[in-house]
């Protein structure tokens, strides 16, 4: 216990011994110090520690103050909490991935339940606690996205090291799914001939039904040879499609395409574009798709369901396939093209091209429906939902990657009347921080 590794930061001052009273939404411990005198750290001051678990009794160098306190670097474990295990991963501590592997199960899957019963709280509802958690396993990861770099002769892939620029250069990833693991020492090896030196890149690669879909971002050129080295690569990691995007505003080019790159939603498959977007578990999408349909219930039964920011369809072929109405609107011009093709043949299926950040639909528009489902980006949908709060839909179903932009957009639909019905915590990044929700609202005003 207590192997976790830090490295110093900059502009560190005194030391005071804290305990850790519970862990804040970024995954941090989080002591109040309880120090008299009116130095740093005084009482009443808030630290912020990472790779710290409550009942931790640590001496930590205080960091300068911000907003909300001060960042806490251990310098001594005195002892540790009754929740502490030991993590999983020989990279943990160092790699800026995982925040909560040295967190026991039942502490580590209430802690993120917890973070969206506060997120509804600050939304003005009281959900049912606690609220349930659908968990993705170790090995449940089926969406990454590296960082590789080129020093000299050395090609690092990994993650960045917390709070820092450095790589880890990854030996194992005990989250991610195997062949998504295997694939880090190949593509170490096949960019041998693609990264110059000084070379820094994003490659995303995400396990579809019959192979893996490998994005590499960044490369601003490939000649010939690198054209080559990549098409070797996707032979060897019989990868089924390996494509090329400059930066994240051009269009993404197919270096070799191996097999088509398909998705089973609902009872369709969908041949999905270079890139496109994919729930990042196999559990977690199951989760979310069961807790949408779920959620729309009868609502739409004779009536039609919007599915808003509807990328390939992951919510919206399961709706279909179930007889419902279906209107798909997202920005993605080719996430959509996908969707309306693997719905040919089913009635009722719509999309929409539309950005529904500049332009939402309308409360006169989304009066024609019986549902709406909204899953944004993590900036969430404040302006779609201004409309959906004065709207009159009977059912809203919200789906949520950031709890702090979700909060913010239930508030306003409890504004417009809404009611809780139920909310589900969806764990999809193991061991980080991050969570993702459903929660269903209906309206109760009329
Ligand atoms: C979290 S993904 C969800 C996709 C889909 N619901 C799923 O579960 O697979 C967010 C989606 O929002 C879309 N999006 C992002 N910004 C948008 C905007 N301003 N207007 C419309 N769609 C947007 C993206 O293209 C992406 O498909």
């Amino acid at each position: 216990m207590g192997s976790v590794r830090y490295r110093p930061e900059s502009g560190l001052s005194p030391e005071i011994e804290v305990t850790i009273a519970t862990v804040g939404a970024r995954g941090d411990g989080i002591a109040v110090s309880t120090r008299a005198g009116n130095k740093p750290g005084k009482i009443g001051d808030r630290i912020f520690v990472p790779l710290t678990a409550p009942g931790d009794r640590v001496r930590v160098r205080l960091g300068p103050a911000q907003t909300e306190g001060r960042r806490g670097q251990v310098i001594a474990w005195l002892e540790r909490g009754p929740d502490v295990v030991e993590p999983p991963c020989r990279h943990f501590g160092r790699c800026g991935g995982c925040s909560l592997q040295h967190l026991g199960d039942p502490a580590y899957g209430a802690w993120k339940s917890e973070q969206v019963t506060a997120a509804l709280a600050r939304g003005g509802f009281e959900a049912v606690q606690p609220v349930p958690l659908a968990r993705t396993p170790p090995g449940g990861r089926r969406r990454v996205t590296f960082t590789a770099r080129r020093r000299g002769t050395v090609i690092t892939v990994g993650f960045n090291e917390r709070l820092s620029h450095r790589l880890v250069d990854l030996e194992q990833c005990p989250v991610l799914a195997s062949d998504l693991e295997a694939l880090i020492p190949r593509v170490r090896q096949g960019l041998v001939e693609v990264l110059p030196d000084g070379g820094l890149i994003d490659v995303i690669a995400t396990r579809f039904e019959d192979g893996i879909d490998l994005v590499l971002v960044g490369p601003p050129s490939l000649d010939l040879g690198a054209r080559q080295a990549l098409a070797e690569l996707a032979e060897t990691a019989n990868l089924a499609r390996l494509s090329w995007q400059p930066d994240l505003k051009q269009p993404i080019e197919p270096v070799a395409a191996r097999r088509p790159v398909l998705v089973r939603f609902g009872d369709r498959l969908v041949a999905v574009p270079p890139g496109a977007f994919l729930q990042a578990s196999l559990e977690g999408e199951s989760a979310l798709v069961a807790a949408v349909l779920g959620g729309v219930g009868d609502a739409a039964a004779g009536g039609a369901v919007a599915d808003l920011f509807a990328g390939c369809g992951t919510f919206s072929l399961p709706l279909a396939s179930t007889g419902r109405r279906v209107h798909a609107v997202d920005g993605n011009g080719a996430a959509l093209a996908a969707l309306a093709g693997a719905a040919r043949g089913l009635p009722g299926v719509t999309t929409e091209q539309r950005d529904l950040g500049r332009n939402p639909l309308s409360s006169q528009e989304l009066a024609a429906y019986q549902a709406v489902v909204f899953d944004p980006p993590r900036a969430g949908a404040s302006a779609q939902v201004e409309a959906l709060a004065g709207s009159g839909v009977p059912v809203v179903v919200a789906v949520s990657c950031n709890p702090a932009t979700f909060a913010r957009d239930a508030h306003r639909l409890n504004e417009g009347g809404y009611r809780l019905v139920s909310a589900l915590a969806v764990d999809q990044f193991l061991w980080s921080a991050h969570i993702e929700l459903v929660a269903v609202f209906r309206l109760s005003r009329k």
